[in-house]
C-alpha cells in the first residue's frame, strides 16, 4: 500500500505505524524479528519501539535481514520511533540513552525520538513496574534541552514525547527551540482526547495514538473497545472488521495510528483502511461514545512523587 503521509518540512510519516510493545516486556522477543519482517513485506514502513520494550534489538534485526533480503533498498524507507524510558529521564543521561539504542537498532540515526513519559525515576534500571521510591522529581525543561541537543546531532530527525497533557505540553513548549513533533497517548473511539488533539492540531504537533484497538490481551489494556456493539454495528453494516472501523476512525481523525497484532491476516487487514470511508452518520455515533481511559497510569503514582492522583499525572485531562 502507499501511506497518507503527515509532512512537516523535509520529514514524512508514515499515517499509519507498527507498534512493538508485548507485556511481560519480551515476552515475545523470539517471534517479534520474523513479525516484523513479516509486516515489511506486506509493506508497513513505520515502526514504534521504546527502550522499555526490549523490542529495539528484534526490530534492528529484522531491518538488517530486510536489507540483507532486498524487502527494502535502504533504511531510509522505514520510519523508526524509539522512545527515552524513565530511569535515563535526567539531562545528562539522555544522549547515552539514545546511543544505546541506535546500537540496540543497528542504526545511525532514528526518524524519532520520544519521551516515554513525564516521569523520571533513579538511573540505572530498566524494569516496569518499577519500585514507587523510584520515583525521582522531573524536569522537563532540562530533559528536552538534551533530546534537542540529540537532533542537533543529527541523531534523531525529530524529537517530540509520550503521555502528554495539554498542561505539560505547554511546559515544554514555553521554553523550547524545537518543539514537539509528536504527541503520542492512548487513543481510541472509547478515548477519543478530544481536548488534546485539538491542542495539538492548534500548536503543529502530530497525535500518535496508541492502543487504537484498546490494547486487549496486554497488562494495559481492555477488552472494551473490541466488545463495543455500537463499533460492532458500524463494523458489520459496513462489512468491514471492528479493528478496521478503528483505524479508520484513527485515520479520518488525522492522527497517526499505531497498531499491532502477530497474526498476519490482521496485520494485512489492519493495512487495508484507506480507500474507504466512514459515513457522516457512522462517524457522529462514535462521536457521541461514553469516554473511559483505558489506561489511567496508576503505577506512575506515588505519595512522594509528583503525581499523587490519575488527576495530577493527567492534570485533571481525565
Ligand atoms: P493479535 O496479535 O492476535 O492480532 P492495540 O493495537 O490496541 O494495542 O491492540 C493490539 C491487540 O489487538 C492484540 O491483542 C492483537 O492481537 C489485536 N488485534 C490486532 N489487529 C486486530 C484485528 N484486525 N482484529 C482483531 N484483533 C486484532
Amino acid at each position: 500500500p502507499t501511506f497518507p503521509l503527515y509532512s512537516t518540512d523535509e520529514k514524512a510519516i508514515p499515517l499509519l505505524g507498527f507498534g512493538t510493545a508485548e507485556y511481560p516486556f519480551g515476552a515475545s522477543i523470539h517471534t517479534l524479528k520474523e513479525t516484523i519482517l513479516v509486516a515489511i513485506k506486506l509493506g508497513y514502513r513505520h515502526f514504534d519501539t521504546a527502550a522499555i520494550y526490549l523490542s529495539e534489538q528484534p526490530l534492528g534485526e529484522a531491518i538488517s535481514d530486510a536489507l540483507r533480503l532486498g524487502l527494502i533498498k535502504s533504511r531510509d524507507e522505514l520510519f523508526i520511533t524509539s522512545k527515552l524510558w524513565c530511569s535515563d529521564a535526567h539531562h545528562d543521561f539522555v544522549l547515552p540513552a539514545l546511543k544505546k539504542t541506535l546500537q540496540n537498532l543497528k542504526l545511525e540515526y532514528l526518524n524519532l525520538f520520544l519521551i516515554h513519559w513525564p516521569l523520571s525515576l533513579k538511573p540505572g534500571k530498566y524494569e516496569f513496574p518499577f519500585q514507587k521510591e523510584d520515583i525521582v522529581p522531573f524536569d522537563p525543561k532540562s530533559v528536552w534541552e538534551a533530546m534537542e541537543e540529540c537532533q542537533g546531532l543529527g541523531l534523531t530527525k525529530s524529537i517530540g514525547v509520550s503521555n502528554f497533557s495539554c498542561k505539560k505540553l505547554e511546559t515544554i513548549l514555553s521554553t523550547a527551540k524545537i518543539p514537539p513533533a509528536v504527541n503520542q497517548v492512548e487513543m481510541n473511539p472509547l478515548w477519543q482526547q478530544k481536548k488534546l488533539r485539538k491542542f495539538c492540531e492548534e500548536k503543529g504537533i502530530l497525535v500518535e495514538a496508541y492502543s487504537p484497538l484498546g490494547a486487549k490481551g496486554t497488562a494495559w489494556g481492555t477488552n472494551r473497545v473490541m466488545e463495543c456493539e455500537v463499533l460492532k454495528e458500524i463494523a458489520q453494516a459496513k462489512g468491514k472488521s471492528l479493528a478496521q472501523v478503528c483505524l479508520r476512525w484513527a485515520h479520518e481523525q488525522g492522527v497517526c495510528a499505531l497498531v499491532k497484532s502477530f497474526n498476519k491476516e490482521r496485520m494485512k487487514q489492519n493495512l487495508d483502511i484507506f480507500d474507504w470511508k466512514l459515513t457522516a452518520d457512522e462517524s457522529h455515533k462514535i462521536s457521541q461514545l461514553p469516554q473511559c481511559k483505558g489506561f489511567p497510569g496508576a503505577a506512575f503514582l506515588s505519595d512522594d512523587g509528583p503525581y499523587r492522583s490519575v488527576e495530577e499525572l493527567w492534570d485533571g485531562e481525565i
